[in-house]
């Protein structure tokens, strides 16, 4: 891998699959900073991601991630970076993510994601598809692409936060 800096770590993976949750247990553990690229974006285009879908469009949204990504490059310090389900669905991000650090792809089940997320009502792309066949759907269209971007790969099913944490960090022990 060329990679001078530290690494950042990527966690990416289909909503509700726990990347935030693993993001702030990892974070504690290996005493990385975390960043939650949906929390920076909404933070920095002062709107939830709801309101950016609404007012701006999905595309830009996909834009703001981009350009996410090409700014954490730069950045000296390796970072934990939680990203938003579909950063993993632009080659370019991809790439971004895979030039500057490792890329981490947590899975799970449909039926485990629709428990986590159906009383979500921050997630557009579930809106109006809130039911465990949309989701299956989804995630076997974005199956590909996932794998594709992924160094490694960790089940999120029932498992603790401590489980995952720890094949993790074995895994990337490997690389
Ligand atoms: C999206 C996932 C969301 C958020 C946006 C779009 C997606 O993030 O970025 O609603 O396309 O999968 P989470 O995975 O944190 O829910």
């Amino acid at each position: 891998m060329k990679i001078e800096k530290t690494p950042h770590i990527f966690l990416i993976g289909f909503m509700g699959v726990g990347k935030s949750t693993i993001s702030a247990y990892l974070s504690k553990q290996i005493k990385k900073k975390e960043i939650d690229t949906d929390a920076w974006i909404a933070a920095e285009q002062k709107m939830t991601i709801p309101q950016l879908f609404e007012e701006k469009g999905e595309a830009y949204f996909r834009n703001c991630e981009t350009e996410l990504l090409k700014h954490l490059k730069e950045e000296k310090e390796g970072l934990l970076v939680s990203c938003g389900g579909g950063m993993a669905m632009r080659e370019e991000n991809v790439a971004l993510m895979k030039e500057s650090g490792i890329v981490v792809l947590l899975t799970a089940k449909p039926e485990t994601i629709f428990e986590r997320v159906r009383y979500s009502k921050n997630r557009p792309i579930l809106n109006g598809n809130m039911n465990v066949e949309f989701i299956a759907e989804l995630m076997e269209k974005r199956r590909e692409k996932y794998e594709a971007a992924a160094d490694i790969t960790v089940k999120a099913d029932r498992r603790t936060s401590k489980e995952i944490c720890a094949d993790i960090m074995e895994q990337i022990k490997e690389l």
